[in-house]
């Protein structure tokens, strides 16, 4: 058993995120028996809470998947009593002192841990469902934590993976010592991330074990706002310690993406120019900016969705093959990628903002009807860009983002739009019957998550027509689980030391390097965006973009 202990602070425990994605995702982990033997989570934040007053708080919020029922009250109640609160300042060290204390107080350990009984604190084998670790893996670790002689990490490690483990050698050797990990989650404004991690990091680090800090966006609002962050944020931490979230990384078919690509024959060979015409990037809601307008009118959706959740995905999607599937590797790779972009230009770019509009007798309001917002805001609600990765394998291949808020639906997905077959045998003859349908490979990361290629298939029959038909995999077809939330999986990583998902900071970097240019000019030059009703397609003005390069967006067209 692993003696280590885990604490989780989350800052800004009584926010929206916290809330909705946070505190759900840490109890749906322990129902999982993801999280470690030894843990408990602290709430802090200004107001002032009583530990039942967080307990009933965060109850509210808590819900058992489907397939999850058995034992759920008990196990709510169980984990509602390892949830703590401490009101603080986010700039006070002096609470932030407070908070130690009491995270001391609850990270005593039951019983010691010697070098001889292995303390087994530096070894992480998950062994929750999905990740678990095999009998060899388990007994492999095991016996070298219990060894007499000191114990070759390296071995266990290779111990562990052979086994189909997940090993995490993350933490500095400390065999025979009380391990106290502590894990701080700041969902709290980015004007504050500065102060609550120079608290956390000066008053209340783990005093012999690790202290990481999850933050999560805004990075700044352009490159150099960010890098300042960075540069204060690294006052008090190392790299590897600050895990920044994109959580659009966490999520199922994002993660898959590496999996199709890398793990089937049939994919990799075409992922290159030479078949692939365009790659689309698509995201977009059914619902306005309600109640977050305050947030994000200082920002807009270039900055919210594109500079972030569509260029990881684009980065993910175009790298090259990376050295192993260590977090170094693939962000070394997916870095490249980002700096072998080109540089935006203005008339590559469409920004547009939703207007009010009825609908079936009910009336939307548009984006600056919104009190918190100013009458005159030029805040894009939508963009579209078209962007290109000046390399040998993806020269010339438009990749198209698009991502919009009032919308008519709600989407997120990946096209990949294959090129023309080439002298096709029945272009010659059935011309007017597939005039459209060259192959496209379609991942939905949401909803309703699915990957599917549309090939172009005989209508049976006696006659010969032809017709685009799609392979199928849908995941809710295919797989009984229900799918974890993009939280779960990245609060494991994080508190597993697994950087893979995370942002490095030259990446984020390359990101703002990127579109900075860009936001600079549509704000000097004023830009006006394209209105567009509330729950329409968006402006028209995505459709020239588009076509400028001979491409159709391919969510407007009618799947089967
Ligand atoms: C956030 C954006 O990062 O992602 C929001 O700030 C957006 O504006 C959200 O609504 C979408 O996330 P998801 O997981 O609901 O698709």
């Amino acid at each position: 058993k692993d003696k280590s202990s885990v604490s989780i602070t989350v800052v800004g425990a009584s926010g929206d995120l916290a809330k909705k994605k946070i505190f759900p995702a840490l109890f749906a982990l322990y129902y999982e028996d993801c999280l470690p033997e030894h843990f408990t989570i602290f709430g802090y934040a200004r107001s002032k809470m009583t530990d039942a007053e967080l307990r009933n708080m965060v109850s509210r919020t808590l819900t058992c998947r489907i397939d999850k029922r058995e034992n759920c009250g008990e196990k709510m109640e169980h984990f509602l009593k390892r949830c703590f609160y401490h009101s603080g300042q986010y700039d006070s060290q002096n609470n932030f002192a407070e908070l130690d204390n009491k995270l001391k107080e609850h990270e005593v350990l039951k019983s010691g841990c010697s070098r001889r009984n292995g303390g087994g604190d530096s070894v992480s084998v998950a062994g929750c469902k999905g990740r678990s670790a095999t009998v060899t893996a388990v007994t492999a670790v095991t016996a070298a934590a219990t060894a007499d002689t000191p114990v070759n990490l390296n071995h266990i490690a290779k111990a562990a993976v052979t086994g189909g483990a997940i090993f995490r050698p993350s933490l500095k050797s400390r065999w025979g010592g009380r391990v106290s990990n502590r894990l701080f989650y700041l969902s709290v404004p980015p004007n504050v991330f500065t102060d609550a991690v120079r608290c956390a990091s000066l008053s209340a680090s783990s005093a012999n074990g690790w202290t990481r800090v999850i933050v999560e966006k805004p990075f700044g609002r352009d490159f150099e706002s960010s890098s300042a962050l960075t540069k204060s944020l690294k006052q008090y931490l190392e790299e590897d310690q600050i895990f920044r979230i994109d959580h659009y990384l966490g999520k199922e078919l994002v993660e898959n993406l590496s999996v199709l690509r890398f793990s089937n024959l049939i994919f990799e060979p075409l992922w290159s120019r030479q078949y692939i015409r365009s790659v689309q990037l698509i995201f977009s809601e059914d619902f306005g900016t309600e109640g977050r307008a305050g947030y994000f009118d200082n920002y807009g959706i270039i900055r919210d969705i594109m500079q972030n959740h569509l260029l990881q995905i684009l980065a993910l999607f175009a790298m090259e093959t990376p050295v192993s599937l260590d977090a170094e590797d693939i962000r070394n790779e997916k870095v490249k990628v980002l700096r072998s972009m080109r540089p935006l230009e203005l008339e590559d770019v469409v920004i547009g903002q939703y207007k009010s509009h009825t609908l079936g007798g009910v009336t939307y309001p548009g984006y600056t009807d919104d009190k918190t917002v100013p009458k005159d805001s030029l805040t894009p609600t939508f963009a579209a860009a078209t962007l290109f990765i000046d390399n040998a394998r993806w020269d010339g291949v438009p990749f198209l983002m698009k991502a919009g808020k009032a919308l008519h639906d709600q989407r997120a997905e990946i096209r990949v739009q294959f090129r023309h077959v080439p002298g096709n045998l029945y272009n010659r003859n059935f011309a007017a019957d597939i005039d459209q349908a060259t192959n496209e490979l379609v991942i939905r990361v949401q909803p309703d998550e699915a990957i599917y290629l549309k090939v172009n298939n005989k209508v049976p029959g006696l006659g010969m027509r032809l017709e685009s038909s799609n392979l199928n995999l849908l995941y809710a077809a295919r797989y009984s689980k229900e799918i974890p939330d993009a939280y779960e999986r990245l609060l494991l990583d994080a508190i597993e030391g697994e950087r893979r998902l995370f942002i490095r900071s030259d990446e984020l970097d390359a990101a703002w390097a990127l579109f900075t240019p860009v936001l600079k000019m549509l704000e000097e030059k004023k830009t006006i965006p394209e209105c567009y009703p509330y729950g329409s397609r968006g402006p028209v003005g995505a459709h020239y973009l588009a076509a400028r390069y001979n491409v159709r967006w391919g969510d407007l067209g009618l799947e089967k």
